[in-house]
C-alpha cells in the first residue's frame, strides 16, 4: 500500500502519530497527518496538568480538538496519560498521602469518563519504574501513597471506561533488562490477581539501533496475555532507517503487537530537539526512515 496507515491496516495494525492541537492549522502537518496515520495520540493535551489545571476543574479544550480532528479523519485515538509523576499540575505536586491518592483516582475517573467510548487504548500509568538497574519503583509522590497505587489507577480506569484497552507505558523497557523485567513481573502479578490490564506500551525512544532482543521482549509480554504497542517511537543517530525497519518487523512478528505510534510527524515537531528522529523532515518530505518503515510493513 501507499501509506503507513494503509500498509499497517493491511497487516491488522494501526500506525499512529503523536500530535499537538496547536499545529492543526499547519497545512503541511495536517496533510501528512490525514494521509499517513490511522491513530493519533495527544502529545500533551490529555495529561494531568492540561486536563485538571485546578483541583476539580477540568479543561478538555485541547484534547477535545484532537479527538474531533481524529474522528473527522476516521482515525482512532490513544489516550495518554492518566497517572504520571511528570506534568502533574502544581496543586497536585503539593499533595501527598491519601489526599494525593484520592485526587489521582478522581482524575483517572473524571478523564476516562469524559472520553468514555472514544479511546482505543489508555496509558493508565506512565513511567512508574526507576532506571536504577534493579527494577525498583520510581520514587515519586504517587509511589509514596502506597505500592498499590498502580493497580488502584487501573481499577478506576476500567470502571470509568470498560471498552478501552488499559495499558502500562514506559521507556528503557524496549529490551530484556532489569527495568522491563520488573514491569513484566508486575503485569504477570496483575494477570494472576485479576487486576484489569490489557496492554503494555513500549515508548521506544531509541538512539542508533533497537536492542537485539527487542522482538523477544515484546513476545514475552504478549505471552502473559496482554497486547503490546510501540507507543512513542523516535530514533536518533546513525542507523536510523535500519532501526525503524527492525522495530516495524518486530511488531509485525508478534501477533499481539497491535500498532505503532511515532512521537511526532516532522523532525521539527520532535521533543528531541536537534536530533531529527522522525520520518519526515522539517519541510514535510519523506526521509529514508519513512521508506524503510513502509517497505517493512
Ligand atoms: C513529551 C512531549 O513530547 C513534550 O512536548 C513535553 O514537553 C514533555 O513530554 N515520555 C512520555 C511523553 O510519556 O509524554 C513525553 O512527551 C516524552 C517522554
Amino acid at each position: 500500500a501507499a501509506t503507513l496507515g494503509a500498509s499497517a491496516e493491511a497487516k491488522g495494525r494501526y500506525f499512529g502519530a503523536a500530535i499537538a492541537a496547536s499545529k492543526l492549522g499547519d497545512s503541511t502537518y495536517t496533510r501528512i497527518l490525514k494521509s499517513e496515520f490511522t491513530s493519533v495520540t495527544a502529545e500533551n493535551e490529555m495529561k494531568w496538568d492540561a486536563t485538571e489545571p485546578s483541583r476539580g476543574v477540568f479543561n478538555y479544550t485541547g484534547g477535545d480538538r484532537i479527538l474531533a480532528q481524529a474522528q473527522a479523519n476516521g482515525q482512532k485515538v490513544r489516550g495518554h496519560a492518566l497517572a504520571w509523576h511528570s506534568q502533574m499540575p502544581g496543586w497536585a505536586q503539593s499533595l501527598s498521602g491519601s489526599t494525593l491518592r484520592s485526587a489521582m483516582l478522581n482524575h483517572v475517573t473524571q478523564v476516562a469518563t469524559h472520553y468514555k467510548g472514544k479511546i482505543h487504548s489508555w496509558d493508565v500509568v506512565n513511567e512508574a519504574f526507576a532506571d536504577d538497574g534493579r527494577g525498583s519503583r520510581r520514587d515519586s509522590s504517587l509511589q509514596r501513597t502506597g505500592n498499590d497505587w498502580i493497580e488502584a489507577a487501573f481499577r478506576s480506569a476500567r470502571a470509568a471506561d470498560p471498552a478501552a484497552k488499559l495499558c502500562y507505558n514506559d521507556y528503557n523497557t524496549d529490551g530484556v533488562n532489569a527495568k522491563s523485567t520488573a514491569v513484566y513481573n508486575m503485569v504477570r502479578d496483575f494477570k494472576a490477581r485479576g487486576v484489569p490490564i490489557d496492554c503494555v506500551g513500549f515508548q521506544s525512544h531509541l538512539t542508533n539501533s533497537a536492542p537485539g532482543d527487542y522482538q523477544a521482549n515484546l513476545q514475552r509480554f504478549a505471552d502473559l496475555g496482554v497486547d503490546v504497542q510501540i507507543t512513542e517511537l523516535d530514533i536518533s543517530g546513525s542507523g536510523q532507517a535500519a532501526a525503524y525497519a527492525a522495530v516495524t518487523k518486530a511488531c509485525l512478528a508478534v501477533a499481539r503487537c497491535t500498532g505503532i505510534t511515532v512521537w511526532g510527524i516532522r523532525d521539527s515537531d520532535s521533543w528531541r530537539t536537534g536530533t531529527n528522529p522522525l520520518l519526515f523532515d522539517a519541510g514535510g518530505n519523506k526521509k529514508a526512515a519513512y521508506t524503510s518503515v513502509l517497505n517493512a510493513l
